[in-house]
């Protein structure tokens, strides 16, 4: 096969294998294969530049800096919905058709997503525009953008018209959304606030590599043309989707208005679980004369509206706030409510964050607040009802002293939270110290849990953790009826935490930013702890990956005598304080592998502690950071995807075998 052929032939099965992930979500081939395919028609088209083509899969990946957006006229108007909030609304619209039009008529309901609109143009199956709203009657040609989205085909198959235009609405799911901002957590960005103001920001991104990162996504909703194949517009819908688009099957067609209003009743219901955001439901006449004879009023179709949801918000009273003393000292005020029923739960409280976020609101205690639940657990108070407001509100004036130990509180600037630095004496802090050092991913010991802590703490048997290892069984047997075999069992667990990793301690000892891969980090380069207690903040800063937050926090840690002779005790218990490297080779040094997947011949432990032993890092989720993603079998599609979405490696289990024996 020449070249060009092969080309053809594998721009063709990438599209088709990109739809079968990205539209329909059921993958026929792994997504090695997949690369492989990719691979190879880069290679091609690198080495035979003539067979260019800027609708080719490749291009997908986005491309460099552009001054700005070409502004083009819309061929259709790109106009806003009128809304209804009830179903005397829903009746009254169906009311007003019904004046105008003597035949009977369908409906067809959508979800109304809750994204950012976009009209996509499409000559001979190739996208040749996507212009979003603007003014309604232009706005920005971001094709270089849209490209990169994957669920939007460049080359269409099928029987399409010659030129149309489709329209839809770019999204993010939640899924994606979560997975996006725990990426920029782990890289120190600022968070997103939410799916929908990120999916509008990217598009406007005038570096179409970086859009290529935002897993963006994007139903369609309206067929627009002189030649399209129904005068239905669910039957428009349904041709699309043969061509390619993502058609949402949740759109469904009603004989009449009572339909539609059971419609809106179900999704009011089951929204809250869906994958992505809606703010309503979209109601339209399906058949497009009718909607012709019916016309638009200056702003908007008579022929559709919109259905909007009440937000899941309530108003109750701000009767207090309390503040939290957290494990590192971090202060968090807490606002006390009125209880008030929200979506199926009783709210009492809800986080204020700290102090800027007080003042954001401008709240005051007594003032009549909206909390509402998004998709966060916690519930949020979004404003203040400075109208209801009357003589009896009292201005919020922040805690000066920790309402726990009462030591003078104190702020940095780099950072929003007041801290009580007490550390030593502060209960709160002590107690969750305890919790933190005894958890899973630090001693791992069972046997404790928050209760006995809380019980051995009120009986004045341990103030820091040392003395964890100077309890005996005989102290403990008062404390439970028939406690033999509890206090057996605890004494035990203790004692074999003395045999856990150096690295594990050093994070059990809760220093403030030292987590598990800082922990690592700390014991791969300075060994013992002796070393990291020597280490002035030069030293420290000298180590890839440390910065200032860190050298500082581990330095005041080690500052500090009473921490000093808390060490001392722990090492005088026998616990590990040498870093012991098992290292094998470096063949993986520098790499960071995320493993995920199923395996035949190895757990996921197993192979963590391969990569371990060849001085590579794993990393729990796919970041730019990540070198290889090592895939087993049924690896989850939102990894493959943002691997995919970042150009990161992914290497079946032989290939990674090879690398190690190599
Ligand atoms: S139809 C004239 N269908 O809602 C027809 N719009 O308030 C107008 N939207 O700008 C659009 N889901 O961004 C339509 N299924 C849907 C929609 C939808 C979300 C957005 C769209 C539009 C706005 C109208």
């Amino acid at each position: 096969m020449s070249d060009k052929d092969r080309i053809h032939s594998l721009r063709k099965k990438i599209n088709y294998h990109n739809h079968l992930y990205y539209v329909n979500d059921s993958p026929e081939i792994s997504d090695f294969d997949f690369d492989n395919l990719l691979n190879e028609l880069i290679q091609l088209e690198e080495k035979n530049p003539q067979f260019f083509d800027i609708n080719s899969p490749t291009q997908r990946v986005g491309s460099s800096l552009i001054d700005g957006f070409e502004t083009i006229d819309h061929k259709y108007p790109m106009l806003s919905l009128g809304n209804t909030y009830s179903d005397q609304d829903l009746l009254d619209f169906d009311k007003r058709i019904k004046k105008l039009i003597n035949t009977d008529f369908e409906y067809v309901c959508e979800l109304k997503y809750d994204g950012v609109s976009i009209s996509l143009n499409y000559e001979n199956g190739k996208l040749i525009s996507a212009i979003t709203r603007g003014d309604g009657t232009k706005g920005d040609n971001v094709i270089s953008n849209v490209r990169t989205i994957k669920s939007i085909p460049l080359q269409l198959s099928g029987d399409f018209p010659s030129k149309f235009e489709i329209r839809g609405e770019i999204f993010i799911s939640l899924h994606d959304f979560k997975i996006l901002n725990k990426d920029r957590e782990l890289r120190n960005l600022e968070l997103f606030s939410n799916p929908r103001n990120t999916a509008s920001g990217s598009l406007k991104i005038l570096n179409s590599k970086e859009v290529a990162k935002r897993p963006l996504d994007c139903y369609l909703y309206h067929l627009l043309g002189d030649d399209i194949p129904s005068t239905k517009h669910y039957e428009n819908l349904q041709f699309a989707k043969k061509w390619g688009f993502k058609i949402s099957s949740d759109t469904k067609k009603c004989s009449d208005i009572n339909g539609v209003i059971e419609y809106v009743r179900n999704w009011d219901l089951k929204r809250d679980n869906l994958p992505f955001e809606i703010d309503g439901i979209v109601i339209k006449v399906n058949d497009i004369k009718i909607q012709e004879k019916l016309g638009f009023t200056a702003k908007s179709p008579r022929w559709a509206i919109s259905y909007k949801f009440k937000a899941l918000q309530a108003k109750t009273q701000l009767k207090g706030i309390t503040y939290q003393v957290g494990r590192t000292g971090a202060i968090t005020p807490v606002a006390d409510l009125d209880p008030v029923q929200l979506a199926g739960t009783v709210v009492k409280r809800a986080s204020l964050h700290n102090e800027d976020q007080i003042n954001k609101l401008g709240i005051q205690i007594n003032d009549f607040v909206f909390v509402e639940k998004g998709g966060e657990i916690i519930p949020k108070i979004v404003s203040v009802c400075i109208e209801d407001r009357d003589l009896f509100n009292i201005p919020v004036n922040f805690i000066e002293n920790c309402p726990e130990c009462n030591s003078r509180l104190v702020k940095h600037s780099d950072d929003a939270k007041h801290y009580c630095v007490n550390s030593a004496n502060c209960k709160p802090q002590i107690k969750g110290k305890f919790e933190h050092f005894i958890s899973k991913k630090a001693m791992n010991i069972e046997e404790l849990g928050p209760k006995t802590i809380d019980l051995l703490f009120k009986n004045n048997l341990i103030k820091d953790i040392s003395d964890l290892y100077t309890l005996n069984y005989n102290d403990l047997l008062p404390f439970k009826k028939d406690g033999k075999k509890w206090a057996q069992n605890l004494i035990e667990g203790i004692e074999k935490s003395k045999h856990i990793p150096f690295e594990k301690v050093l994070f059990g000892l809760g220093i403030r930013y030292v987590g598990e891969t800082v922990s690592m980090i700390l014991c791969k380069n300075l060994n013992n702890v002796d070393n990291i207690i020597a280490a002035s903040i030069e030293d420290l800063l000298n180590i890839d990956e440390i910065g200032d937050r860190i050298a500082e926090s581990v330095k005041s840690f080690f500052n500090s005598s009473e921490n000093l002779l808390m060490i001392d005790k722990l090492k005088s218990f026998g616990l590990n304080f040498n870093y012991q490297s098992n290292v094998l080779s470096n063949k993986l040094a520098g790499h960071n592998i995320v493993i995920s997947g199923k395996f035949e011949d190895y757990s996921r432990d197993e192979l963590k502690k391969i990569v371990e032993k060849h001085d590579g890092k794993n990393l729990s989720s796919i970041s730019k950071k990540t070198t290889y993603v090592l895939a087993g079998d049924n690896i989850g599609p939102s990894k493959l995807k943002k691997a995919n979405l970042l150009n990161i490696e992914i290497i079946n289990i032989n290939q990674f075998l090879e690398i190690i024996n190599s």
